[in-house]
């Protein structure tokens, strides 16, 4: 397949480690994780940190199969590559903490607290999704060998179609627009400060940061679980990436992406 590229630069405007220092924009591509994957199994040295950005993607992917929309030059579409071969497979969802964290921390410096982490990877402003991560990984042995994070952020978009619900942009919410490079470059940084974070071995700072950050938390609503509707009350996420749910009779549920729903009133 043919992509137009717009331009590959060591960028040296970063304030980061690594996290873009090797940065290509495309002006279009199917997907910036599958790019990625692809330049990766050409067997090509790719250096940690490696961003692939696009103005837009012509079939962006989503969790649990969905399609990810987002309009031509609007927001911000892109993959980071990340070695974490320090974290064994059991504890893979720590990198989907540390990177929800990194987006969390430049969101909440723009929108404040109102903006919240939903489990297991999306970005909420009050009960409206800007954002959403979808991290692919390999493996080798008992551990990771290459993630690939893909991120997706509503930013300068003002309408969205009817069948998609609930979704917002910086801009809706704010009443201006954003600068795309700008953003970016406060993205890199801050997801490359918690990735260390997590590299160091803060695990309860990042668990502790998460919970704080979690949509939901210690609320009571109503969840679709394995097909039933049961009120219930986010209580946390277990180290497995679990979300541990306590029913109004007492008993705790610890349910998977696939097994359980969030409900809107
Ligand atoms: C989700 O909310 O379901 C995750 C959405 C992730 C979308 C991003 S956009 C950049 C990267 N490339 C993709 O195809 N998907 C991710």
């Amino acid at each position: 397949m043919f992509f137009k590229l717009i331009n590959t630069l060591q960028n040296n405007i970063f304030l980061t480690l690594f996290v873009g220092h090797s940065l290509v924009k495309l002006n279009e591509v199917d997907s910036t994780n599958t790019y990625l994957k692809n330049l990766l199994s050409n067997s090509k040295p790719l250096i940690e940190g490696t961003v692939i950005m696009a103005d837009y993607q012509t079939a962006g992917r989503g969790q649990k199969n969905n399609i990810w929309e987002s309009e031509k030059g609007a927001n911000l579409t892109f993959s980071i590559l990340l070695r974490p071969s320090f974290l064994a497979i059991n504890q893979q969802f720590q990198l989907n903490k540390a990177i929800s964290l990194g987006i969390s921390d430049v969101l909440k410096e723009i929108l404040g607290e109102s903006s919240k982490i939903k489990w297991p990877n999306d970005i909420y402003f009050k009960d409206k999704k800007i954002g959403g991560i979808l991290i692919e990984n390999t493996i080798k042995g008992n551990f990771l060998k290459e993630s690939i994070v893909g991120i997706g952020l509503n930013v300068n978009q003002k309408e969205f179609g009817l069948h998609v619900n609930r979704a917002t942009s910086l801009s809706k919410i704010l009443h201006q627009d954003y600068d795309l490079n700008k953003l970016l470059s406060q993205l890199c940084s801050s997801i490359e400060s918690r990735y260390l974070q997590l590299k160091s071995g803060k695990n309860q700072l990042l668990d502790k940061n998460y919970l704080d950050r979690l949509f939901r938390l210690n609320e009571s609503h109503q969840y679709e679980i394995k097909s039933k509707n049961f009120k219930g009350i986010i209580r946390g996420v277990t180290s497995t990436g679990r979300l541990n749910i306590q029913l109004s009779d007492g008993g705790q549920m610890f349910l998977d992406l696939k097994e359980v729903k969030f409900i809107f009133d």
